[in-house]
């Protein structure tokens, strides 16, 4: 079997998530840890790995076949920079970066040294959200519609204890709905407008505490998203898609998306339409896909895998990352502004 020699970057909480991944993945191997924390060097002791303070002197002496950047924010588009001008594919965690121009930055650094960026939106690598996309790909649900997301939840008091946390661009718009941005970008179509309104009534931090948007998508469709992590509600993809278990597993629906002929609802793949005449006094069928449960995390390495051999292209590009920010950017905007913001591409 071949091997895949890759490193990670920034070995905090999602550092932590992929060096377990890779350590168990008979086809990965570890090339390195950089963090030049004494946690991170613990971490790389512990596991037998060889320790780099720097990511520099990582990609330089370890030499890895791809990069994983799970370093801060702002850090991103810096540190995969780094890596590409080596020649060395990155798995960039989300958000790709801070903001559209540096993504931009990072869009035409993958064009220049033509090398591949893959971005950690890691619910594509989902296999429910493959099957949803296939049943649209497929035209189950005829012509879309519509979207209706849900991403409510509780975060503790003790969560906010950090300033940034408290502060603009710490809150759940950017932390949280950008998955959700992502995976409707990835389900229904490329978001062109965005209208929203947000609050910090419960908190009173500077940062806001929920938020709702009304999307229009390229093919049409409209959705409506509502963020809030001050909330007692089970209805958040992470409570029940079953993907991290650090979370108590609800039985509830969280995304919905709806076209002419049929209506989905996620995580439960619950498949709507009508056999005969379709009208709403006739009546209707429910489908039940029901996929093999699988973690996307394992799943995006392997994928990270088969791009770095070429095998496959990424399947949430630079490109993606930036559309993806720029769609959740365009909330706050609209929030603040009162008006509709389009998500035009930068030049
Ligand atoms: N896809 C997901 O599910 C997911 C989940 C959590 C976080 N994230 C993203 O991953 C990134 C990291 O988040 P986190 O929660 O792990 O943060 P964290 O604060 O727990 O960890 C960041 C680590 O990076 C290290 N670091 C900082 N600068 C560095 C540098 N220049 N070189 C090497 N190491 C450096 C820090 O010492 C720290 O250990 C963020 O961009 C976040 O949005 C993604």
């Amino acid at each position: 079997m071949n091997t895949t020699r890759l490193a990670v970057i920034g070995a905090g909480a999602i550092g932590r998530t992929h060096v377990d991944r890779i350590l168990r993945a008979p086809n990965l191997e570890l090339a390195g840890i950089a963090d030049p924390t004494p946690a991170g060097e613990a971490l790389a002791r512990s596991v037998g790995a060889p320790w780099f303070a720097d990511h520099l002197s990582l990609l330089d002496q370890a030499r890895p076949q791809g990069a994983i950047v799970a370093t801060p924010n702002a850090t991103h588009v810096a540190v995969a920079s780094d890596c590409l001008a080596r020649g060395i594919p990155a798995l960039v965690e989300k958000p790709i970066a801070d903001t559209v121009a540096d993504a931009k930055r990072l869009v035409d650094a993958v064009a220049a040294h033509k090398t591949p960026v893959l971005v950690g939106h890691h619910r594509r690598h989902n296999p429910i959200n493959r099957r949803a996309r296939e049943l649209i790909d497929q035209g189950r649900l005829g012509r879309l519609v519509s979207a209706m997301v849900f991403a409510m939840f509780l975060k503790p008091d003790s969560y906010f204890d950090m300033a940034w946390r408290r502060q603009a661009g710490g809150g759940p718009v950017l932390i949280n709905l950008i998955h959700d941005i992502d995976m409707l970008r990835f389900l229904v179509g490329e978001i062109t407008s965005v209208q929203a309104v947000d609050s910090h009534a419960v908190r009173g931090f500077e940062v806001e505490d929920t938020a709702a948007a009304v999307l229009r998508f390229d093919n049409g469709a409209l959705g409506t998203v509502v963020v809030s992590d001050t909330v007692a509600s089970p209805w958040c993809w992470d409570f029940c898609a079953g993907e991290q278990g650090q979370y108590p597993r609800q039985e509830v629906q969280s995304h919905f998306i709806a076209g002419t002929h049929g209506s989905l609802s996620l995580p439960g793949l619950a498949l709507w339409g009508y056999r005969g005449e379709r009208q709403w006094h006739a009546e209707m069928t429910r489908e039940q896909t029901m996929v093999h449960a699988a973690d996307p995390y394992e799943r995006q390495l392997q994928h990270f895998a088969a791009v770095i051999d070429g095998r496959e292209a990424p399947l949430c590009s630079a490109l993606d990352g930036l559309r993806t920010l720029q769609a959740t950017l365009a909330v706050h905007e609209a929030a603040v502004s009162g008006q509709a913001v389009s998500c035009t591409l930068p030049g």
